[in-house]
């Protein structure tokens, strides 16, 4: 296992410039960043896991040493298939501390060697979620600035079709 390489997990239904900020942060300290995205059966997403890596993938051009996939599964187990030491998370409010408490305490219980890092947002993203940004862009909100702009344009096209 290597404290070079860290995970960023997360459902991503879709990626926002908070989720993307972590992401650039993230990079310019590990050598690899793995972007995990939570196959999860219990919930029907917006964007389909290929479309949200596709997402990703465009919204970050050029970035070097960041790779972006999907899981399943336990976390933990992930992180150690790809021989990563580091969990990455993001704390936006204090509201976020209480479950990312639990579920890195929990997730250190069942793998010791695996360690969870919390990385804050800029200030400016610290509102943002997922669920608000879909819910903004199909009343015909402005989500301008709040996601990349493939992000805006997927949203737009695929809210148009529903
Ligand atoms: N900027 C903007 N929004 C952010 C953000 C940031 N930096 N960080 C988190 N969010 C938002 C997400 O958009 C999401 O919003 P939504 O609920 O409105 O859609 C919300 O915060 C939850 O974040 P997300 O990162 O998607 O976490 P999650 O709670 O859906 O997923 C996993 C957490 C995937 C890490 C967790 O479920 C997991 O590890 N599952 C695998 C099974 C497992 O190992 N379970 C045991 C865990 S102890």
């Amino acid at each position: 296992m290597s404290d070079k390489i860290a995970v960023y997990p997360g459902s991503f239904d879709p990626v926002t410039n908070g989720h993307i900020d972590i992401i650039k942060r993230s990079s310019r300290i590990f050598s690899k960043v793995i972007v995990a995205i939570l196959n999860n059966y219990e919930k029907v997403p917006l964007f389909t896991v290929e479309e949200r890596i596709d997402l990703i993938r465009k919204a970050l051009c050029t970035d070097k040493g960041i790779e972006i996939t999907s899981f399943d599964g336990l976390l933990v187990d992930f992180a150690a298939s790809v021989k990563a030491r580091i969990i990455v998370r993001g704390l936006r409010e204090v509201s976020d501390f209480e479950y990312e408490f639990q579920m890195a305490l929990m997730n250190r219980r069942l793998n010791e060697s695996i360690e969870t890092v919390f990385m804050m947002p800029k200030a400016e993203y610290s509102y943002l979620s997922s669920s608000v940004i879909r819910e903004i862009a199909s009343l015909n909100g402005n989500i301008k600035g709040l996601v990349p702009e493939n992000v805006r344009e997927a949203l737009l096209k695929t809210l148009n079709q529903k």
